[in-house]
């Protein structure tokens, strides 16, 4: 939780370069447990491409990712094995399946059957299966899709699918999870439900890292917040240090820090209005009872 605790997930000295072009230069950040990191800056900042980074769809130029202190391959797969899950900023299910099965291809990619095992349909491989959609029920109510396990992800409304992306990388069982544009494309209602879920999955214990463009969710959602401009981190530190340093006002906010904290201020207070509540979901619930969607939809 404090800085002097070692880091989940720590970047040093990334770079990445595509053909003549610096996406990303020397970018170090450390993520603690506990965290709920926020990645802001402006389109083509490089906020994606360190994602990519991050989860060895990019093999860095330069530079390492450690997850607890193990070096991250340059393998998604192995990458999310390790414990680092993802959403993308395009949103990137299987239409055609259901929801259900959605959750548990990613939970599938968490299960130790051998290929024997999945051959005879053996009692492990049953045992195996129903934990997985057990699991995945779990998952779904979690993130607030009770009842549509049966719905195609095409079928979906477009805030129900990121959801359903979240539960997805969820059921990988990640110690870290980061979100590229969760709220994109959502109303009001839906972001404040976003926000909520963030929260409770922070307090299951996985660590997070989001990114938005939305400034105002970012600095009432979390309690670090990284800048990033033109592939360089230009500030990092607590939303009332970044919002009020005055490199970031010119490069990005583009109004004072007073400004920016009433309408953070009136923004949350607004959001526990819609909703009913004025804080964040219980730390003591777990993913498995807590219903996040509150009476806000
Ligand atoms: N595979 C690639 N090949 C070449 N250039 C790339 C590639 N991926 C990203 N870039 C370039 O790297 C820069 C950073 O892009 P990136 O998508 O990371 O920005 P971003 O901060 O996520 O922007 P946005 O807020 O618009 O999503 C851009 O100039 C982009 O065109
Ligand atoms: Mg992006």
């Amino acid at each position: 939780m404090t800085a002097t605790t070692a880091p989940v997930l720590a970047a040093r000295d990334v770079s990445m370069v595509f053909g003549g072009l610096t996406a990303l230069a020397e970018v170090s950040l450390e993520l603690h447990e506990g965290q709920i990191l926020g990645l802001i800056g402006p389109n083509g900042a490089g906020k994606t491409t360190f994602f990519n980074c991050l989860t060895g769809l990019y093999t860095p130029t330069k530079g390492s990712v450690t997850l607890r202190g193990d070096r991250l391959p340059s393998d998604p797969a192995r990458v999310t094995v390790a414990g680092v899950a993802r959403t993308f900023q395009n949103i990137r299910l299987f239409p055609s399946m259901t929801a259900l099965e959605n959750v548990l291809v990613g939970r599938h990619a968490r299960m130790t059957q051998g290929p024997i095992a999945s051959l005879f349909h053996g009692p492990a491989y049953r045992r195996g299966e129903a934990d997985a959609r057990r699991r995945s029920l779990e998952l779904l109510e979690f993130v607030g899709l009770r009842g549509l396990d049966d719905e195609l992800a095409r079928n979906l409304p477009y805030g129900d699918q990121r959801r359903l992306e979240i539960a997805r990388a969820l059921a990988t069982d990640p110690a870290v999870l980061l979100l590229d544009e969760p709220t994109a494309g959502m109303n009001p209602q839906e972001t404040e439900a976003a926000r909520q879920l963030i929260f409770a999955i922070r307090d299951t214990g996985v660590a997070v890292v989001v990114i938005e463009h939305d400034t105002k969710f970012i600095f009432s959602l979390c309690d670090h917040v990284s800048v990033l401009v033109q592939g360089r981190l230009l500030v990092q530190g607590t939303p009332e240090v970044v919002r009020g340093d005055p490199r970031v006002i010119e490069a990005y906010l583009g109004k004072p820090p007073e400004e920016v904290e009433a309408e953070v201020r009136q923004y949350a207070e607004e959001a526990a209005h819609s909703t009913g509540t004025a804080g964040t979901a219980d730390p003591a619930d777990s993913a498995e009872d807590l219903d996040t969607e509150g009476g806000s939809r």
